[in-house]
């Protein structure tokens, strides 16, 4: 999962490291000067409300200096590219700088050469650690596997636009190498079988034959900004097959819960009174995301040295 002081992906993930820095944002015994004397920059090139707010909370509550920069208002309007610009924020000499960007690759491109430590908030359709570690908090302690970090027997169900997805990626890989069965749920080109291959995860294209048998449904976001509206035949009745209503809610196993790694969108992929309902973790996913991003961030300065 770490690259020396980079988190760049949990494709493949070691194990050790995952549980360790689960178990330290669990905790919780954080330092508030941990990172006094530190700069941290959030470089957005991509919109974001929960994942930059949270590092950024994380950040201040460590004691670092935090910057928050993003691509609306900047020089990137006159021309300049996101090398020149990651490497006009580098020079100014900050310790730790948090990227998102919408090309997949982005955050290793930045990190092969950079002389700060480099945290991958989300690149494309390729990876967004930082969320499934936040996603692998909220699950386990909500399921009452926080001791050990052993996901075995946990059936986690995936549903929705996955080939688009960088937080299903993401996913697969930590909450496979906790030890959960990860099935990606969806019309065949929103979870083809060659993505559940590369992953190492079971596909299905029928929600209402996994939904009674999940111990988490993971909701994603129509990613309509990266054609999604495309993938699908017109007039396909996403709702009908696809969606986690209130009716499909009513059919999980007792105990089972509701993820979303946000932003949702209510009346698509989820049903508010699901959204909003007594199985939903997605309000605990947004606030272990804080402390996730404080245990990521004193990680990624210890490993700078
Ligand atoms: N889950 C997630 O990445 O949300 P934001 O786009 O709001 O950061």
């Amino acid at each position: 999962m770490w690259d020396g002081p980079h988190l760049l992906t949990t494709h493949d993930p070691d194990g050790d490291e995952v549980r360790a820095l689960l178990e330290r944002a669990r905790e919780e015994s954080f330092e508030p000067d941990a990172l006094a004397g530190r700069a941290v920059a959030t470089v957005f090139f991509e919109d974001s409300t929960r994942t930059r707010v949270s590092f950024s909370l994380a950040g201040q509550r460590l004691g670092a200096r935090v910057v928050d920069w993003s691509s609306r208002g900047s020089s990137i309007s006159k021309g300049e590219t996101m090398t020149d610009t990651f490497w006009t924020i580098e020079s100014m000499g900050f310790d730790i700088v948090v990227v998102r960007h919408g090309e997949s690759g982005a955050a290793r491109l930045l990190a092969d050469h950079a002389h700060c430590a480099v945290i991958n908030a989300g690149d494309g359709t390729h990876q967004h650690p930082t969320q499934a570690l936040t996603d692998a908090l909220a699950l386990g302690e909500a399921l009452g596997r926080e001791q050990g970090w052993d996901f075995s027997g946990l059936r986690v169900a995936i549903v929705g636009d996955c080939v688009s997805s960088r937080v299903a990626r993401s996913n697969a890989g930590l909450l496979g190498v906790l030890g959960a069965a990860v099935t990606l749920v969806g019309p065949e080109p929103m979870a083809p079988a060659a993505l559940g291959e590369a992953l190492g995860c079971a596909v299905s294209h029928d929600l209402d034959a996994e939904i009674g048998r999940a111990d988490a449904v993971m909701t994603l976001r129509m990613q309509l900004e990266r054609g999604a509206g495309t993938l699908l035949p017109e007039g396909y009745d996403y709702r009908a097959g696809f969606a986690l209503t209130r009716e499909r809610a009513e059919r999980m196993k007792p105990g089972a819960v509701v993820m979303h790694p946000g932003p949702m969108n209510r009346g698509v992929e989820i049903d508010g009174a699901v959204a909003d309902g007594p199985r939903s973790l997605i309000r605990k996913q947004v606030a272990a995301g804080v402390r996730v991003r404080m245990a990521v961030l004193e990680e990624a300065m210890r490993r700078s040295g």
